[in-house]
């Protein structure tokens, strides 16, 4: 299904004619009071129906609580308004209005199994009120279910209406912008060297990357607001980028790492990513890519070239430096040995089936103790 990316919150009382909405299913986080776009969308002339019962890296029972409300409410629109737990929370509501399995469709067995569903049914429309997940653009929900995290995939649920409008960045704290672009930059590198990776989805990636080196400062440092835009932007083709290739080992080592010590996904990841990468680096001979370790090594150059250097060392020292002036710290343990051990044995087998490099118990035990208490 294609979508449509638009580009200002003035454009949605159009798509929400477009559609035919009548009543709305608002579903909104506890950002929403203090947006700026907030009175735009309240002023729009549909009944409104707001769920924001959930919390970020949403739980499988605050999502059934929408799902009631959703079909109880008979609402015919879905709008999500937050960060990417608030749009993955609609589209794990959509699947299980749509699919005939109703609230099983997004839990083990079922949820890795891709149910048919007609999307057009509900209309979606999701506005992303960070700059990181890409979610607005992706076929895929996560939510926690009993302690694990699920990632539900299902083309019926990439909404159909993605609406940017960087303003709404304004207000984001400053940790959870740093956050959120860590995240959007992790997945342009990691969809780049995906071992699922496309000549468009590394377009995607290039882009994603390219447009963060150039604007990252400026977001961070300086809250301009030209630069706010480029890096909404940027994470939204990281999104299309994961969207074909998916994400790899760095995403794989983090879910744990925010599970135990609380740092936010996009932190969790970029903790683990330069030390994936430098493995990578100096592991050559083992690549799995069917496209071969010269194949790699060209990756590897080119997503360097997209960061400003010349050397794929350099570009990771960039990261580590990026991550340094940002201020964002390491995961501190206490007891280092049983935390390594617990980590390693979570690490998400099938992110890891994505990388390019074969990352196993030990090297990831490995890579672990570089992270934690780094
Ligand atoms: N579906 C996908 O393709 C995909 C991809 C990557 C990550 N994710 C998931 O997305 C979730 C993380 O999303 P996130 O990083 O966007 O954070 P989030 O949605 O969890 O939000 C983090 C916090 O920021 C607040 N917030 C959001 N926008 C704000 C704004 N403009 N002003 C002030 N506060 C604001 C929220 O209220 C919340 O407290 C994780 O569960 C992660 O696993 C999904």
């Amino acid at each position: 299904m294609s979508q449509k990316i638009i580009n200002g919150i003035d454009k949605l009382p159009g798509i929400l004619q477009e559609v035919g909405c009548q009543r709305l299913f608002l579903l909104i986080d506890s950002s929403y009071p203090f947006l700026n776009i907030k009175n735009a969308i309240e002023a729009m002339p549909v009944v409104k129906v707001k769920f924001s019962d959930f919390t970020p890296n949403p739980l499988y029972e605050q999502v059934c609580k929408g799902i009631e409300l959703m079909k109880e409410s008979k609402s015919d629109t879905i709008l999500a308004v937050g960060g990417g737990s608030a749009i993955d929370v609609a589209k794990c509501i959509k699947l299980a209005v749509l699919a005939e399995e109703g609230d099983a469709a997004i839990i083990p067995p079922l949820v890795s199994q891709r149910l048919p569903i007609e999307g057009g049914k509900i209309p979606f429309v999701a506005v992303p009120t960070t700059a990181g997940t890409g979610s607005e653009s992706t076929h895929n929900a996560v939510m926690y279910y009993e302690g694990a995290k699920q990632t539900v995939t299902n083309d019926g649920i990439l909404p159909e209406y993605a609406v940017l409008e960087p303003s709404v960045l304004k207000t984001l704290p400053d940790y959870q912008k740093r956050c959120t672009m860590l995240d959007a930059l992790s997945q342009g590198i990691e969809s780049w060297w995906s071992i699922h990776s496309t000549e468009e989805s590394r377009e995607y990636s290039k882009r994603t990357v390219v447009l963060i080196m150039a604007n990252w400062r400026k977001y961070i440092f300086e809250n301009d607001s030209a630069a706010a835009a480029q890096i909404m932007m940027a994470a939204n083709y990281g999104g299309r980028a994961i969207n074909i290739a998916e994400t790899t080992a760095p995403h794989a080592m983090s879910y744990k790492i925010t599970s135990k010590y609380g740092l936010p996904h996009g932190h969790a990841v970029a903790v683990c990513l330069p030390e994936v990468w430098q493995y990578m680096t100096d592991n050559m001979k083992e690549v799995k890519d069917k496209r071969g370790s010269r194949y790699l090594e060209m990756v590897f150059a080119e997503i360097a070239h997209a960061m400003g250097f010349d050397k794929v060392g350099e570009a990771i020292a960039q990261f580590r430096q990026m991550m340094h002036e940002m201020g964002m710290l390491y995961p501190k343990s206490d007891n280092i040995v049983a935390d390594l051990k617990e980590l390693t044995e979570s690490v998400n087998p099938v992110r890891l089936k994505n990388n390019p490099i074969s990352i196993d118990e030990d090297i990831a035990y490995a890579l672990y103790s570089r992270i934690i208490n780094a």
